[in-house]
């Protein structure tokens, strides 16, 4: 059984209104759980962004911040703790993890440019194609098998690295990325002996290698734990080790030191002074870069505490409840257990809904109205469409029960168990999904969808006769 290794000292309210009121909230949110009002939501377990509970320690150091607009000491404070832990010694603040991925694109990508990664994350996906390039995802086949046992789905081919460094040639790769913790595959880790062998590739090429570490407390946990060469090491040498194989590290603190800011270091003077005049055009001058002082103060100690593994485990070990209960239920999750969330796979659990319905979409919907469980889409609806207009369909279709760090009890999850099993055993009701109102770049977060016919009334109707008048 998983154990919290703190205790709560303060506590939020929570609402679970009845079955019709959450079918009306999800109708009014266009079926879209981005748009869903808090207050009608009982557990949101939309993201782990922002929203991991913080501590007595970074709500301390929060009341001594040093709100200096230039030369602030509370930026020389996390200046000097990334400094420590990654050892890298330029260090640019950013307002969160996309604001750095906007800086990157800018400044290295260029139109006809292919970058090589793991995995895409969608908002790294969105800045590339922005600046004009592409982007090309090097991952082993089972990284996408949701019933693999590979404990490391994240790695990247140095194979498929090889060929596709000689396809667009030195010129055209502007830079390789990977991913820790790959969030959009179920937050899957990689080896740091896999990220040392790309490493060595782009030290071959002279390409610079970037890493997104805004999951590096998970891949610390699953390297500490999976990864037998690592057994015995400290989370800090490991932290140290992974730094120490790439050239640029960039993060976003709304995950990493559970706070809200972001920011990129490098110990390479030349790639710092590249990027260095975007931070006061965009994020704000040097020293907080769009960050609240306060907020800069709760990241720095929040990276400390990212060193303790008994605050790096909770995440992990409660997924992996999660994962296991509801897999000895026959219930569809990605396996292994990753970091960041629970993943139901809803490819299987309603495979009766095709992809041009948006079957994960559509399963956070019913979910939702099972249970007050806010989810998050994490397949085709996450995809921009193709360049004339088609779906690019999704390799996966996640459902992300996300479980932000040191928030829920374990008797919430339990509940969460419990209505995803009522879900299942009713999973036939479910329909799909159709746009009524779609963006054209990253309509999740605020396209409008209506279900294809009235299977969420009918599943209300179940509801009401299997729970009475239980919420
Ligand atoms: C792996 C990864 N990279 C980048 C980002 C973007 O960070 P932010 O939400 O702070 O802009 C996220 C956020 O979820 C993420 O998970």
């Amino acid at each position: 059984m998983p154990l919290e290794m703190h205790k709560v000292r303060i506590i939020q309210k929570l609402n679970l209104v009845p079955v019709e009121e959450r079918q009306r909230a999800v109708t009014e949110a266009g079926n879209n759980t981005f748009l869903l009002q808090n207050r009608d939501t009982f557990l949101d377990m939309l993201t782990d962004s922002g929203v991991n509970a913080m501590s007595d320690n970074q709500l301390a150091a929060m009341m001594v911040a040093d709100d200096s607009y230039a030369g602030s000491e509370t930026y020389t404070k996390l200046e000097s703790k990334i400094n420590e832990l990654f050892g890298m010694e330029y260090f640019l603040p950013a307002h969160q993890g996309r604001a750095c991925e906007h800086v990157l694109a800018q400044v290295f990508v260029k139109p006809g440019d292919v970058v090589p990664m793991n995995y895409h994350f969608t908002t790294t996906k969105a800045h590339i194609l922005l600046a004009g390039g592409q982007v090309k995802e090097l991952y082993y086949p089972d990284a996408l098998d949701v019933e693999s046992t590979n404990l490391f789905k994240g790695n990247m081919s140095p194979e498929l690295l090889r060929e596709t460094i000689a396809k667009n040639g030195v010129e055209h790769t502007p830079f390789v990325r990977m991913e820790l913790g790959t969030n959009l595959i179920g937050g899957q880790p990689y080896e740091l002996s896999n990220q040392k062998e790309i490493y060595a590739i782009c030290q071959e090429y002279g390409i610079t290698l970037v890493l997104d570490a805004s999951l590096l407390a998970d891949n610390l946990y699953f390297i500490k734990t999976r990864e037998a060469a690592y057994k015995d090491a400290s989370i800090r040498d490991i932290t140290r080790e992974i730094a120490d194989n790439s050239d640029l590290i960039y993060f976003s603190a709304r995950k990493l030191g559970h706070a809200r800011g972001g920011g990129i270091c490098t110990r390479d003077r030349d790639l710092y002074l590249k990027m260095r005049d975007m931070i006061p055009i965009y994020e704000g001058f040097l020293t907080y870069g769009g960050m609240s002082v306060r907020e800069i103060e709760a990241i720095a100690v929040g990276l400390e505490e990212t060193m303790d593994f008994h605050m790096i485990n909770q995440g992990p070990t409660f997924i992996e409840y999660m994962v296991d209960e509801l897999t000895r239920r026959g219930i569809p999750v990605v396996r292994p257990a990753g970091g960041l969330g629970c993943h139901l796979d809803a490819m299987q659990f309603i495979d009766h809904v095709p992809q041009s319905e948006y079957p994960a979409g559509a399963l956070g919907t019913a979910l939702f109205i099972a249970s007050g469980v806010r989810g998050m889409e994490r397949g085709t609806l996450s995809e921009e469409r193709n360049e004339d207009g088609s779906e690019h369909y999704s390799n996966m279709e996640l459902l992300r029960l996300a479980l932000p760090r040191r928030v829920f009890t374990l008797s919430q999850v339990k509940y969460t168990i419990d209505r995803v099993t009522w879900l299942y055993e009713n999973r036939r009701m479910i329909g799909g999904l159709k746009f009524v109102e779609e963006p054209p770049m990253l309509r999740f977060f605020v396209g409008r969808l209506a279900p294809v016919s009235d299977w969420q009334d009918k599943l209300v109707a179940k509801f009401r006769a299997d729970f009475g008048q239980g919420l």
